[in-house]
């Protein structure tokens, strides 16, 4: 019954975005949103309900701006959430005030949109991935994190890429090979880990034609470069090393069992 209600509220604490934000499986449906907070480290933002009220919203991050330093610095984690998450926000209501009637409901999730993505217009997909995606980053970064992953997960890392120096440079060469623009992600993918990377602010729930990263995520890294530009310029590979020192393995962990 402990262990029960432990995880009850971790989940609890863990599902949350905000108003018009939670991203969660079946399990994470049964879990209802505090508005607005993401309270403690151990949070993970699982991808898929989003519970529309009247808006998307931008959710709190669950550690100040400078709590990264210094792997991730303060102005690129204040620029990059206030700024940049901000804009994917309001730009995603904005779309959905010029949707066609009978796509306004759909919009009301992002479940919904990732589902039928093909039928939305170019800025929903943009901007519905925007937020969802770095929601998601958020909830997998935390202060004193990286180390390596416990449980189902790491073994399931330790079985699938033969140790965890091997998935680190698999994770590491997919966020340095993806061209321009966009997301590094571990996902379950017909049951198995598999890495990969999408374009733009694209992710692997979207439902698009054609031979993109399909899965459930599980780790996600953003390579714009507005994610690092500030502290490492063109340097990518210095932000990826930097990643490794923050990743919330519980969030990620929670993620996988889910
Ligand atoms: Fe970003």
């Amino acid at each position: 019954m402990e262990n029960n209600n432990t995880r009850r509220n971790f989940l609890k604490q863990t599902a949350i975005l905000s108003t018009g934000t939670i991203i969660g499986s079946s399990l994470f449906n049964s879990v209802l949103a505090a508005e607005n907070n993401l309270k403690t480290e151990n949070q993970v933002l699982e991808p898929e309900n989003f519970d529309f009220q009247e808006n998307y919203s931008l959710p709190k991050l669950p550690y100040s701006y400078d709590a990264l330093e210094p792997h991730i610095d303060k102005a690129t984690m204040e620029i990059h959430h206030s700024k940049h998450h901000q804009a994917y926000v309001t730009n995603l209501n904005k779309a959905i005030e010029t949707l066609d009637k009978n796509l306004v409901e759909h919009s009301k999730s992002l479940e919904n949109i990732f589902e039928k993505m093909s039928k939305f217009p170019e800025a929903i997909r943009n901007n519905g991935g925007g937020h969802y995606n770095h929601s998601l980053f958020w909830s997998l970064m935390k202060p004193n994190g990286g180390g390596t992953p416990k449980g189902k997960l790491g073994d399931a890392i330790m079985s699938t890429f033969g140790s965890f120096d091997e998935f680190k440079k698999q994770f590491s060469d997919a966020s340095m090979k993806r061209f321009g623009s966009g997301w590094a992600w571990l996902v379950v993918q017909d049951g198995k880990l598999v890495i990969g990377s999408t374009a733009n602010q694209d992710n692997p729930l979207m439902r698009l034609r054609g031979k993109g990263l399909k899965g459930k995520p599980v780790l996600a890294l953003d390579v714009w470069e507005h994610a690092y530009y500030l502290k490492n310029q063109n340097r990518r590979a210095d932000y990826i090393a930097s990643f490794w020192n923050v990743v919330n393995w519980e969030a990620a962990e929670a993620l996988f069992n889910s």
